[in-house]
């Protein structure tokens, strides 16, 4: 079998090197919308009178036919057209005959390629979108089931102040909100049409690129052939936006590893997401988020993979950019399933009340209220904060908390220390009195639970 391509060359391609440059084993998941922009360009050259009415019927025939060969998984492609493009192009004619031979007027695989994986990355972009969502909402159910749960926040991992579950969960749902937006913005630049700037200068035909990007629903077409062609911004910049996303999950499976640990027992993972150990019976250990804290290394180096690839690339096409396409897919099924994952993961957790609870109450969590206290009665801030810590040295030394020292003890400290500092000392009390707007004070983070269900919806 000769080469599409073939026509100028005397010898045929060497084995190793034909393996090497075919790029059917990854490309051939963009068979489906290499039939959708091949029949779009179809009617187009038709409405152009590139080609006759009856030339394009069998053309869009064979390619719907050869859709249901992929869909029935009878197709079978060759390592020898190199990708799904020249495939399908070869199909085609096997099929309808020369006049297969047609469709690639006034087209490139250059720009062929460049709508493939545009028009992909627009439905994953989407169904990303939907996954990122579930997991929102199952934050949020969680969320609101423990509007009443204080934990300990933590700074340094050094427990710091008293805060609701809620609270802490609502933090994530801030940042899944701006992944949510990263991805919005990354389909923008995604969904321009690139069909017309053929192999990189534009086109002989009068081709309408207008016509071809309504067919296909994009809103915009590209500007600049060669920049067209050699583009894969949108590329990176999903990758990034999917890094941030991932790095997000990353830190939340993070805090449920540590969560879930005997030591802290702040929740407990379900059997569905965790997993036994070969030798020690008594372990259930939290894979699923270990997996997906471990798979955001892989998707930042598939970030990092792409500029690379991109940094000394002369315009237009190179060979270069069909490197584009594993860390792509790899990064769309990643986060695909990491999503997933997580969604029923933290669905299926419980969390726990008592041991956060009576973590919170010890550690000294509301010594700043106390400092705050004596702002009030007039301190500075800075003796205020020395008073405080005298106070918890005491208690130290005493082995009691903040609350449980008498007005007596506390006056010994300071006298500017009243009857009503009990009013300050306990968790529930430090954490009602955050009430700024973004703080934990339950008025708050009713707040924000309503605010987060709207924007969820
Ligand atoms: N398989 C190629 C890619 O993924 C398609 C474009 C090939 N174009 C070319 N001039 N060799 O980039």
């Amino acid at each position: 079998m000769k080469q599409p391509w073939g026509g100028r060359f005397k010898e045929s391609t060497d084995e190793l090197m034909l393996r090497f440059s075919s790029s059917i084993f990854f490309d051939k998941r963009l068979y489906a919308y290499d039939i959708e922009g091949s029949i779009a360009h179809c009617k187009t050259l038709q409405k152009c009178k590139i080609l006759k009415p009856t030339e394009a019927k069998k053309i869009i025939t064979g390619l719907n036919k050869i859709l249901k060969e992929f869909e029935a998984g009878k197709f079978r492609t060759k390592v020898k057209l190199e990708d799904i493009h020249m495939n399908i192009e070869k199909r085609l004619i096997d099929l309808v005959g020369p006049v297969g031979g047609k469709l690639h007027t006034g087209r490139s695989r250059n720009d062929q390629v460049a709508l493939d994986i545009r028009l992909y990355l627009r439905d994953e972009i989407e169904s990303i979108q939907q996954s990122l969502k579930q997991v929102a909402k199952t934050v949020l159910a969680q969320a609101k089931k423990h509007a009443n749960t204080l934990i300990p926040g933590y700074t340094h991992l050094q427990r710091a102040q008293p805060v609701s579950l809620a609270h802490h969960l609502l933090a994530y749902l801030e940042m899944f909100a701006r992944d949510r937006e990263r991805l919005a913005d990354a389909l923008k630049r995604t969904n321009v049409m690139p069909l017309g700037s053929a192999a990189l200068a534009g086109t002989n035909f009068p081709i309408d690129r207008h016509h071809t990007a309504k067919l296909l629903g994009f809103p915009e077409v590209t500007h600049n052939s060669m920049d067209a062609v050699s583009d894969r911004d949108f590329i990176i910049e999903f990758c990034s936006a999917a890094s941030i996303l991932m790095m997000h999950l990353s830190r939340f499976c993070e805090e449920i590893v540590i969560w879930s640990t005997s030591e802290f027992a702040f929740m407990e993972l379900s059997d569905a997401f965790t997993t036994g150990s070969s030798i020690m019976p008594q372990k259930k250990n939290p894979d699923a988020a270990e997996l997906i804290r471990g798979k955001t290394g892989r998707i930042y180096g598939h970030l990092l993979g792409l500029l690379t690839l991109m940094k000394g690339q002369p315009l237009a096409y190179n060979k270069d950019l069909q490197e584009d396409k594993e860390p792509l897919f790899d990064t769309v099924d990643t986060v695909q399933t990491s999503l997933q994952i997580f969604s029923g993961m933290l669905k299926t957790a419980t969390f726990a009340k008592t041991k956060p609870e009576s973590l919170a109450q010890s550690g000294f969590l509301t010594a700043t209220d106390l400092a705050d206290y004596l702002v009030l009665q007039n301190v500075p801030f800075r003796d205020a904060h020395e008073i405080t810590g005298k106070t918890v040295a005491h208690c130290i030394l005493t082995g009691k908390t903040l609350e449980e020292l008498t007005l007596a003890e506390l006056q010994k400290i300071s006298k500017k220390i009243k009857e009503d500092v009990f009013g300050y000392l306990s968790i529930e009390q430090s954490v009602k009195r955050k009430n700024v707007y973004g703080g934990t004070a339950p008025n708050q983070v009713k707040t924000q639970l309503a605010r987060q269900t709207k924007n969820w919806k």
